[in-house]
């Protein structure tokens, strides 16, 4: 299939130009201004519009089995409400029951994605230690494709990673060139604090983020990001949602440390008073953890993006029904924690980000797309226009308006957090694989189509850390 785009602009990580882009048989054939129109070709009219990489979503849990019940956005329905949106590739989560074989998990989670229909990869959660995981991991890592594994310093009693796995896993990480990634809340205190929650008679959705108040999140970033210090190996923290996490990660980042962090569109948009809804399938809606945060938190996670402390967004999408929330009726820790926004991400980061000038276009790309693919490493196969590169490519109107809604949405879930927001600036085309699969509010797309994406490990960030541990000057102690 041969797709030109005309007219438009093209905004990539680095620059912004004029100019066409040629795709030809799913990726990027040339790029330049007046290009032929090829015989039988499909033109896309991009005059007056944007024309950037696909978003790549780095969290993602389409159909996960989680507190007793399952997400309710699938693989298919998950990845075409991201195409609605610009994002053309997600990186969700193996997540394997503590005892079970990681590697079975891996191969349980490739069948459910195959009816995906964009691109897609995995993380693999670490939730339990023994010789097979050790093993099962390098097998991830030399043959499927894996370079990033994921530990949960929460969900204590289920999937939470204490410091024996996380030591033991980022030891195996570093030999084998992974990179590691934390959900970091300490879930001892996490805990405690909730049962302090009930035992006060605080049932509700509100006993929710009391329980997991910021210092607990810093906390476990800073633990984390310690052990990954000692052993060497980068780390990458998810959905940082406050102060102090940032915090921890901008004094790694000053002293030299490779340590990356993400933060949702989510916590840079909704605040914590969603918790103080009198509707409990509102503020129940909103459970997830990390909870929202009070306004205080948001400025400074955008000024952590803006600094470059934070290199990465995300959603978190993990869609619950009000029926499923409604597990937690009488015990807020029971209510499924999760929340949507794959098809939101890029509308709402434009709307807030670039159009109130926090972020140039050129950031806005970075921040969306370049970033995960560069730290993932599958650049630039993906988050690049350029000539080789993959056909993921959003052509962006900036003058469109819409009023979001879980009445119009494409996800498969009855509520969004951004419910009655309006955005001006929104995808007007979608290509995946070279093909338009998003065309003025309309989804064409086909089930299967999405390819699982290996990414390799990582070559360039461990030759890094080499030199700087053959370099490594004695440390003076002093007595
Ligand atoms: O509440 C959340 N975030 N649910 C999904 C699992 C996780 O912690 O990322
Ligand atoms: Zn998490
Ligand atoms: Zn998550």
């Amino acid at each position: 299939m041969t797709v030109l785009i005309q007219g438009g602009t093209v905004v990539n990580a680095d620059r912004t130009f004029r100019a066409d882009v040629l795709c030809q048989d799913g990726t990027i054939a040339a790029v330049g201004e007046g290009l032929e129109v090829p015989q039988g070709a499909t033109v896309v009219d991009a005059g007056g519009q944007y024309v950037m990489p696909g978003g790549i979503d780095p969290h993602t849990h389409m159909q996960l089995p989680f507190m007793g019940t399952v997400a309710s956005e699938d693989f298919y329905t998950g990845t075409a409400a991201g195409l609605a949106g610009g994002t053309t590739m997600i990186i969700d989560f193996v997540i394997p029951s503590p005892q079970t074989s990681i590697l079975s998990a891996y191969q349980q989670w490739r069948e459910w994605a195959e009816k995906s229909v964009a691109d897609y990869s995995f993380h693999v959660a670490i939730t339990w230690w023994d010789d097979t995981v050790h093993a099962d991991m390098g097998t991830l890592v030399n043959e499927y494709g894996v370079n990033s594994f994921k530990h949960f310093m929460a969900y204590k009693n289920a999937i939470m990673a204490d410091d024996e796995i996380l030591v033991n896993s980022f030891s195996r990480a570093r030999e084998l060139g992974a990179i590691v990634t934390v959900h970091a809340e300490n879930g001892e205190l996490v805990f405690r604090l909730q049962q302090a929650m009930i035992d006060k008679g605080v049932n509700g959705p509100e006993g929710h983020p009391l329980s997991r108040p910021p210092e607990v999140e810093g906390e476990a970033a800073n633990r984390a990001i310690r052990i990954a210090e000692v052993l060497n190996v980068p780390l990458y923290v998810v959905h940082n949602s406050c102060r102090q996490s940032l915090e921890a990660i901008t004094r790694a980042r000053n002293e030299g440390q490779r340590v990356f962090g993400e933060v949702l569109a989510g916590h840079l948009l909704v605040d914590d008073s969603v918790y103080q809804h009198p509707d409990f399938e509102v503020a129940a809606a909103h459970v997830m953890s990390p909870p929202f945060r009070s306004k205080e938190h948001q400025v400074a996670l955008w000024q952590g993006l803006q600094s470059g402390n934070l290199q990465t967004t995300a959603t978190d999408h993990c869609c619950f029904c009000a029926d499923q929330k409604a597990m937690g009726k009488d015990d807020f820790r029971q209510i499924p924690n999760g929340t949507g926004g794959v098809e939101n991400r890029l509308e709402v980061l434009w709307h807030h980000g670039v159009s109130t000038g926090k972020l140039t276009m050129n950031e806005f790309v970075r921040v969306t797309s370049t970033n995960t693919a560069q730290i993932f490493n599958i650049y630039p196969r993906k988050g690049s226009i350029a000539v080789g590169s993959d056909a993921d490519i959003v052509v962006w109107d900036p003058a469109a308006t819409k009023t979001i809604s879980a009445k119009t949405h494409h996800q498969n879930v009855d509520y969004n957090i951004f419910e009655g927001m309006t955005v001006t600036g929104c995808a007007s085309h979608t290509l995946s694989q070279g093909k338009v699969v998003y065309k003025d509010g309309e989804l064409d797309v086909e089930r299967g189509a999405g390819r699982y994406i290996d990414r390799p490990a990582f070559a360039s960030f461990y030759d890094a850390l080499n030199i700087k541990a053959q370099r490594a000057e004695p440390v003076a102690v002093a007595r």
